[in-house]
């Protein structure tokens, strides 16, 4: 595709946080990290829509919470029509990473994952989504 190009103008602190942003993601210049950021952001806009995209929510807790697996476990059932797989990992002596591959509406996949992550007793959860196109 041409690429073109286009003038900026930016606050100091914004392009300081642009140049972070570089830095952290290891952007090659500025204009991946400009791109990384629109797509982005035009991904988390369809999160409230019919669009069908795939993802996976990841989750970090504590199994020994009472009622914390029991409750997820019913929680996936009620949507078990959108769960491809789930990846279930023993961190350590306390701790799951639990991979859910997903795959559906945007909007009831970020339904799921928001029930998921406000579970009592989930230390970590993010859902990833991504747009086929
Ligand atoms: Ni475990």
């Amino acid at each position: 595709m041409k690429v073109k190009r286009f003038g900026v103008s930016l606050e100091e602190d914004l392009l300081k946080s642009l140049d972070n942003l570089v830095k952290t993601h290891q952007f090659p210049n500025r204009s991946q990290a400009i791109r990384y950021l629109i797509n982005k952001n035009l991904t988390e806009e369809k999160w409230n829509t019919n669009v069908f995209v795939a993802g996976a929510i990841v989750l970090v807790y504590d199994h020994h919470k009472r009622d914390l697996q029991n409750r997820s476990t019913n929680l996936q059932h009620d949507y078990h029509d959108l769960i491809l797989s789930v990846q279930h990992v023993h961190l350590d002596h306390h701790n799951c990473l639990e991979t859910i591959a997903v795959k559906g509406k945007a909007k009831d996949l970020k339904s799921l994952a928001d029930k998921l992550i406000a579970l009592k007793g989930i230390k970590h959860g993010q859902l990833v989504m991504s747009t086929s196109g």
